[in-house]
């Protein structure tokens, strides 16, 4: 069956419902959807007109062609090797949609690929290798944490360093950034899909694997200079004068764990020496000539695309479809 964006915003409800705290892979004592979403408004207030994460974005569109490789290691449809539909958003990680693009926080590239028979995969992407929470549970606690304090309007000190002490995981995301400069332009990072999946092969083999989209263009982030001096809006018009002179790549790379790499914490890298293959490449050719297009008003809800590519145990990706579909439901309505 063809799913249509708007097919998909319907069934958000449902997804959500459907997704709530009943997974046998959820950790313990697992946020409902409802409540992931409650917790980024305790801190941001109602979000009805944006999303409450990568709040600030523009749109984009390319093609997405499996490698040979990528059609060995996975059955699913976006592996076929034919040419892929996709509808892309790249992201700015505030929760202003005004917020600067020079801020110290990832970048998203979120992905909804469509194949000519109308299957659909959609995932969002960080530019950076790790996530900040190890489970739901502790990012709902750690928004809670910062909300602000009525009679300031600002986190009270004490609860988020209580917080940070007995989360310490909650910092290494951050600890990654203040290592590595925001980048130079959406075109010039890698996104990290962050959690592990499970990758069904032609040869009937299931492998694990994380994927990162490497950039062509290659890696370049901003001086501290540039941080201090390019305007907030800088990231949509170098896209849109860099696709002037032609498209702009990424290759998408699995990487395969060793033995002993944590398959369920995205707050934990695996090493950089695992084994890796190139299983595609996402070409973009447009971007939204201003704010709005056809990436605002659908969710990238993080499927699982199996049998090809299903979750992993990680709660943190469990957790993702449902509040997505929540956050979505809740703009439009
Ligand atoms: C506990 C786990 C997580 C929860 C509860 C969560 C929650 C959310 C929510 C509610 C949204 C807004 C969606 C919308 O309104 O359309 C969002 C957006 C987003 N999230 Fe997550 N997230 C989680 C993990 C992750 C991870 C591991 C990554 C990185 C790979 C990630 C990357 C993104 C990106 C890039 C967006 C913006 C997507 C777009 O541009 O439409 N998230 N997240």
């Amino acid at each position: 069956m063809k799913l249509r964006p708007v097919a998909l915003a319907v069934m958000a409800g449902a997804v959500a419902a459907a997704l709530g705290a009943t997974s046998p892979a959820f950790a313990a004592d697992p946020p409902a959807p409802d409540e992931i979403v409650d917790a980024f408004e305790a801190v941001l207030g109602p979000v009805r007109t944006h999303r409450p994460s990568h709040a600030k974005g523009t749109c984009a569109a390319g093609h997405f062609v499996a490698t040979p490789d990528g059609t060995r290691l996975s059955v699913a449809p976006t592996f076929s090797g034919q040419r892929v539909t996709a509808t892309i958003r790249f992201g700015v990680g505030v929760g202003n949609p005004n917020g600067a693009d020079t801020t110290r926080t990832t970048r998203g590239l979120a992905i909804r690929f469509e194949t000519p028979a109308g299957d659909i995969w959609d995932m969002a992407n960080i530019s950076a290798p790790i996530f900040g929470n190890p489970t739901p549970r502790v990012m709902v606690d750690g928004l809670l944490a910062r909300r602000p304090d009525p009679a300031t309007g600002q986190p009270n000190a004490e609860r988020v360093a209580a917080f940070v002490a007995a989360n310490p995981s909650t910092t290494y995301q951050g600890r990654w950034l203040a290592q590595n400069n925001p980048p130079a332009s959406w075109a010039t990072t890698p996104y990290w899909g962050v959690n592990a999946f499970r990758f069904k092969g032609q040869d009937g083999q299931v492998r694990h694997a994380r994927w990162v989209f490497e950039p062509r263009a290659g890696t370049l982030r901003l001086t501290e200079e540039q941080m201090r001096t390019l305007p907030a809006n800088f990231l949509a018009d170098e896209l849109r004068t860099r696709l002037g002179r032609g498209p702009v790549e990424f290759d998408m790379v699995l990487q395969f764990p060793g033995p002993g790499d944590d398959l369920v914490n995205p707050t934990v890298a695996w090493p950089d020496d695992r084994p890796r293959t190139t299983v595609g490449r996402l070409t973009v050719t447009e971007v939204a000539p201003g704010p709005g297009g056809a990436c605002d008003p659908i969710s990238f809800l993080q499927l699982d695309q199996g049998p090809g590519v299903e979750f992993s145990d990680d709660p943190t990706l469990h957790a993702r479809t449902g509040s997505y579909a929540v956050s979505l439901s809740r703009r439009l309505q």
